[in-house]
């Protein structure tokens, strides 16, 4: 497999490195480790947004109790979808991104960044018209509240995070967004559609750049072996090149793992890479563990078909530079 992964920045910034597996599976594991620094729920680029109160709702940015309920309702809501149902969404946005053959480098790039978000897009009711500016809209908002942003990214997606609520708003609901609003009633959490709205985007934000990176390395499989098995090609992007490549934590309280001491509010950057006795950590662990596992592996292998389809040639996969991230693995073909 063509990968470099040491190609990539290798400073995460914002705190000492954790790598191994099992101390990374303590720390993400450990009540006294929180997902935000005390006393800083929402980054300050982003205080005083829109963007900022979405972030400040998702459940990836709390814990304790309100995560507990809302972490509860996501998974019944994606656990809700028939995989047959998830696979059509896939598919439609799959061919909708490949539909103009030959495929440029741009537009494969494109189809990785994009068909999370068409593919969720559809669950929530967006018609045909809106999914690529939905799918565009979540991209910016990833951009903007994801670690690294730019000025120009974080203003950006600002811009996207208000036209994405309003959409939302304004579109009848589709079947994911109902049987979140009927999860989240069930955890006592749907007096305010405000929560409702921001977790829709949080799955957005969720999907995005871990999608594209999962994608995108079994392309860079399929580069050196045209019949290379996709199954085959993701279990290992999972197992030997995680997509996300590392999350953060912030002690709640003084907190030792291993030989280290970490000071209260100290970050902690938390390398995914490599296995422990209990497995990989591709999708994370603990109570932030990704819910949307298996959704991933639907959407990426809706994408792998249907650029087989549309006769993605070798030489199309041959150069790509990695994206300028601190913690997502993404090939940006060129
Ligand atoms: C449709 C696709 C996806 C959806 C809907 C989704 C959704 C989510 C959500 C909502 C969370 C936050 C959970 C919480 O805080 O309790 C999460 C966490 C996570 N996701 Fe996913 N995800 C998707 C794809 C992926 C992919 C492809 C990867 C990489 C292989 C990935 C890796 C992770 C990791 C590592 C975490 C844990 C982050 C942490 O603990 O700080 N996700 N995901």
């Amino acid at each position: 497999m063509r990968l470099h992964p040491h190609c990539i920045a290798s400073s995460a910034g914002e705190g000492r490195t954790v790598a191994s597996p099992a101390l990374v599976r303590q720390a993400l594991t450990h009540a006294d480790c929180r997902v935000r620094p005390p006393g800083l729920p929402v980054p300050p680029a982003l205080q005083g947004s829109l963007a900022g109160v979405v972030f400040g709702r998702l459940a990836r940015m709390n814990d304790g109790q309100t995560h507990q309920a809302l972490k509860k309702a996501l998974q019944q809501a994606l656990d809700g979808i028939a995989p047959d149902v998830l696979q059509a969404w896939a598919d439609r946005a799959a061919a909708t991104l490949t539909a103009d053959v030959p495929l440029t480098a741009q537009a494969l790039t494109d189809c990785l960044y994009l068909l999370p978000g068409m593919t969720l897009a559809q669950g929530f009711g967006a018609p045909d018209h809106q999914l690529r500016a939905m799918g565009e809209d979540a991209l910016a908002f990833v951009r903007c509240i994801a670690p690294g942003g730019s000025d120009a990214e974080i203003d950006a997606g600002k811009a996207a995070a208000v036209r994405l609520l309003a959409a939302l708003h304004a579109m009848p609901p589709g079947d994911l967004m109902r049987g979140l609003a009927e999860a989240m009633a069930r955890q006592d959490l749907a007096a305010d559609e405000d929560w409702l709205t921001a977790n829709a985007m949080g799955l957005l934000f969720q999907a995005c750049e871990g999608c594209a990176g999962l994608l995108g390395m079994m392309l860079l499989q399929m580069a050196d072996k045209a019949d290379a098995c996709p199954y085959a090609a993701m279990q290992q992007v999972l197992a030997n090149t995680p997509p996300i490549r590392n999350t953060r934590r912030f002690p709640a309280a003084a907190f030792r793992l291993g030989d280290e001491r970490y000071a209260p509010g100290e970050g902690l950057v938390l390398s995914l890479d490599g296995e422990d006795e209990q497995g990989g950590l591709a999708f994370g662990a603990g109570p932030h563990a990704c819910p949307g596992a298996a959704w991933a592996q639907i959407i990426a292998l809706a994408g792998w078909r249907a650029l087989r389809r549309a006769g993605l040639p070798a030489a199309a996969l041959r150069q790509y530079r990695w994206r300028r991230s601190p913690n997502a693995r993404v090939p940006e073909f060129y």
